[in-house]
């Protein structure tokens, strides 16, 4: 598959992006920061370099993002601003977003969420959903509604607590809920969901809890 990567420096982008090459796809990855991208990551890959885009520009840019994701089955996307402060790029991104699809004529796309959207994650992701996190949960709802388009095939991922480390490969996915008692998820098991679901869609225009 043709797949353009959001994200790609950030901790599941760099996990998916050579998961995505070793698997055979063609990938792009657009990012701020391309230099990023380095050799570093492309030597945990056998994968042929000529399948990997790496293009540098603005994720909020509409242009540039239709430029980016022209031509891909698929856009997956684990972009997010690491600030606990109050913002609106996450709700300008998923406008951004749609609007680049629209424009390249791109149906299909995966993003990343967050877990503090569920009304039922149990007491300790309500509260901090609430207090600590109020301003990243705010802006994640509003890139939500942006990203939730009628005439778009998106699937929505809400993972609880980020773990670094390896896949565990024991992966529990709930449609609509966060899995019972999921607390955490390995950014690995993250990002092999986004591929297997992008490669075998089965949960478009569906909000999905993703734990270990
Ligand atoms: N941390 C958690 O426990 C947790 C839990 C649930 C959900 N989440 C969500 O999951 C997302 C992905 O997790 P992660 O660990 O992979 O995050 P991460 O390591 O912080 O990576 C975020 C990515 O977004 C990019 N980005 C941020 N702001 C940008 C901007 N203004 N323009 C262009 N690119 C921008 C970063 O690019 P640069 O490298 O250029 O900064 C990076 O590639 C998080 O951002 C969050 O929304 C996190």
């Amino acid at each position: 598959m043709r797949l353009t990567i959001l994200g790609a420096t950030g901790g599941i982008g760099r996990l998916l992006l050579p998961l995505a090459l070793d698997q055979g796809h063609e990938v792009t990855a657009f990012a701020r920061a391309p230099e990023k991208i380095t050799a570093k990551i492309a030597a945990k890959t056998a994968a042929p370099n000529s399948r990997l885009r790496i293009l540098g520009g603005d994720l909020l840019n509409p242009t540039e993002m239709a430029a980016a994701i022209q031509n891909s089955d698929a856009v997956l996307s684990a972009f997010g601003p690491t600030t606990l402060a109050s913002t609106h790029q996450r709700r300008n991104f998923g406008h951004t977003l749609v609007e680049a699809l629209r424009t390249a004529r791109v149906n299909r796309f995966l993003h990343v969420s967050t877990a503090f959207l569920f009304r039922d994650g149990g007491l300790l992701v309500n509260l901090m959903a609430n207090t600590l996190f109020h301003n990243v949960t705010a802006d994640s709802r509003d890139c939500e509604t942006e990203m939730t388009q009628p005439d778009l095939a998106w699937t929505i991922v809400r993972p609880p607590r980020l773990l670094n480390g390896p896949p565990t490969h024991r992966t529990r996915i709930v449609a609509g809920h966060l899995p019972q008692g999921g607390f955490t998820i390995s950014r690995a098991d993250v990002a092999a969901f986004l591929l297997q679901e992008a490669v075998t869609p089965r949960y478009i225009r569906q909000v999905v809890g993703i734990s270990n």
